[in-house]
């Protein structure tokens, strides 16, 4: 009879209130997912239409891009397995695959990879395997890699120490995270320029990291700095080679 009555009462309680949609879709745990959903897909939109413009805009910072292909060139084994985080239209992942064994390209925006996947064939690169997807892709292994690189892209990802455990977890025992990232932070007049251009062009998002929060944040997530450099003192694009511990 207590049963019946139990059964009861969480019936009538049931049809009788009236939960919102954000109490639904957190008692099913989707608030944070859609919301990260809604962000995920404003970026990739904007990335998308960017393609277009991408390889010209990449001419125009040439000795830097030069510089940090260098760079990581030294790094490199032929041995080395690598990932190319956030890889654009493939120009870095395309300049050193003859370098290194096999390289995996991922990014978020289906245009920039169908142009990555476009250059693969002009230049001829058998070595290289380009996807549209995000670091958090299941089908990406834990431990698999010797080098994860990325340029220009951790001050467009939100929450950045979340990307660099996952980071951490990719690459095998000791394995380098090579990175150059501008630090629009570091100087104001900069940030003020910047979050304007942000805001004309739409850039879903972006982060206006001070040189030592960038390091703190490969350090925090586990990673000993082994080499930095800041590239390019105007645009403080800064080259960081980070170790697994
Ligand atoms: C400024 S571009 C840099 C491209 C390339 N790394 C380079 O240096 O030429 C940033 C790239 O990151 C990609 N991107 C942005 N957010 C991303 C994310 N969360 N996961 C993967 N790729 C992302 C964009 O689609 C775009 O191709």
């Amino acid at each position: 009879m207590k049963q019946r009555n139990k059964i009861y009462n969480s019936f009538f309680y049931a049809i009788n209130s009236k939960p919102n949609k954000k109490e639904v879709l957190s008692s099913l745990n989707l608030t944070n997912q859609g919301k990260n959903m809604n962000a995920h897909n404003k970026a990739e939109k904007f990335w998308d239409r960017m393609a277009n413009y991408f390889d010209r805009e990449e001419r125009k910072n040439e000795p830097t891009n030069i510089k940090i292909i260098e760079k990581t060139r030294n790094r490199l084994k032929t041995s080395d397995i690598v990932l190319d985080y956030g890889c654009g239209t493939g120009t870095a992942a395309i300049e050193i695959a003859s370098c290194v064994k096999e390289v995996k390209g991922i990014d978020i925006s289906s245009k920039m990879i169908e142009a990555a996947k476009r250059k693969t064939v002009v230049h001829k690169v058998k070595n290289i395997d380009f996807a549209q997807t995000t670091i958090f892709d299941e089908k990406l292994k834990k431990g698999s890699f010797d080098v994860i690189f990325s340029f220009h892209l951790l001050h467009l990802v939100e929450d950045t120490p979340k990307v660099m455990q996952r980071i951490n977890e990719l690459l095998k025992p000791s394995g380098l995270f090579i990175s150059a990232t501008p630090c629009k932070g570091e100087s104001f007049v900069q940030r003020i320029f910047y979050f304007l251009f942000g805001k004309i062009i739409r850039i879903p998002y972006l982060k206006f990291f001070k040189i030592q929060e960038l390091k703190s944040l490969m350090t925090d997530g586990n990673f000993e700095i082994v080499e930095t450099e800041c590239l390019h003192q105007i645009g403080q694009q800064y080259f960081i080679v980070a170790k697994k511990i």
